[in-house]
């Protein structure tokens, strides 16, 4: 049994192999309807808990059908509904879970309470994003790039705006893959630097450059996520779109990029805010593919997580 907590915390080998399952099955399914099986039926007889204390349309829809194509069954709850949301601990809330479901999914805010549940659950854990953290995501943005690009180890992929919880994967990614990595944004908004470091540990060159223009010339992927996540204070919000005007992915910026350059977002965008609706419309945007993508590569580690 495994738990996808996070990409730095799992063996490079085991995330590369849950990438190449990630496209073999996606090929294997290629036309079919979305809710017609896959030909293997892995998860026949499992039931996957899927809780959410924060809203989510991708994760939620993209695991109950990844689920469901793999032959499992699923419950999605919200954690406000649960007693979870009313002061039963963690702990006996996975022990008790762990009695009627062979696998977790949770979305959650403070990190603690994903690292709970996966100390305390007799089944795997998986993280469907932390206010920290969102594995998830970059695994299917990684399976995203290759699929366009080939092998993404050695690329350059610039992060722009907030340096938040998807941009922690990100850098969590980037010594695993090997790929180098520039953040632009205001320092305020720096990713953490225990991450920064980390990646940097792993042989994969990280910089900070406060100039987007800059940052962008000869990128191979350039990145952009809302400026303020599910866990920022709505009373920051203000604030936050002063500082990070400056960093908005428009064509102009693009431009500056390789001209073969792809554009992701995790999504859901403002648009008009971090990014335009010309980039992400445009011919270098990819990010219908990342979304569709989750469904592939949240199947592989599901399968992972489970040894099947
Ligand atoms: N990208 C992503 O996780 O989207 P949702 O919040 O809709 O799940
Ligand atoms: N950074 C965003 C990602 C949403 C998928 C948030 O945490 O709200």
């Amino acid at each position: 049994m495994n738990h996808f907590l996070d990409i730095h915390k799992t063996d490079p080998a085991a995330l590369r192999s849950m990438i190449d399952h990630a496209g073999a099955m996606k090929s294997a399914r290629a036309d079919r309807p979305k809710g017609a099986p896959d030909d293997e039926q892995p998860l026949a007889g499992r039931m996957v808990a899927l809780i959410f204390e924060k809203p989510s349309t991708r994760t939620r829809v993209s695991f109950d059908v990844g689920v469901r194509q793999m032959g499992g069954q699923t419950m999605v709850l919200s954690g406000a509904d649960m007693q979870l949301g009313h002061g039963e601990t963690i702990a006996d809330t996975a022990r008790v879970m762990s009695r009627y479901v062979d696998l977790i999914m949770i979305r959650t805010f403070d990190e603690s309470v994903l690292s709970e549940m996966a100390e305390y659950a007799d089944v795997p854990v998986i993280n469907g994003l932390t206010d920290r953290t969102h594995p998830c995501q970059i695994m299917a943005d990684v399976m995203t790039y290759e699929e366009h690009r080939g092998p993404i180890a050695g690329k350059h992929v610039v992060w722009t705006g907030d340096g938040n919880n998807v941009c922690a994967s990100f850098l969590h990614a980037a010594g695993k893959f090997g790929f180098d990595l520039t953040f632009t944004g205001p320092p305020q908004l720096d990713p953490e630097e225990e991450f920064v470091g980390l990646a940097r540990q792993q042989g994969s060159r990280v910089t900070i450059e406060r100039d987007p223009a800059k940052a962008v010339a000869g990128a191979d992927l350039v990145v952009a996520d809302t400026w303020v996540s599910m866990h920022d204070a709505q009373s920051a919000r203000e604030r936050r779109h002063n500082m990070l005007r400056a960093y908005q992915v428009n064509a102009a910026l693009m431009a500056q990029a390789k001209p073969d350059a792809l554009f992701m977002h995790c999504l859901p965008a403002h648009r008009g805010e971090e990014v335009t609706s010309e980039v992400m419309d445009g011919p270098q945007s990819v990010i219908f593919d990342e979304a569709e993508n989750r469904l592939h590569a949240q199947k592989a580690v599901m399968r992972w997580c489970l040894g099947l």
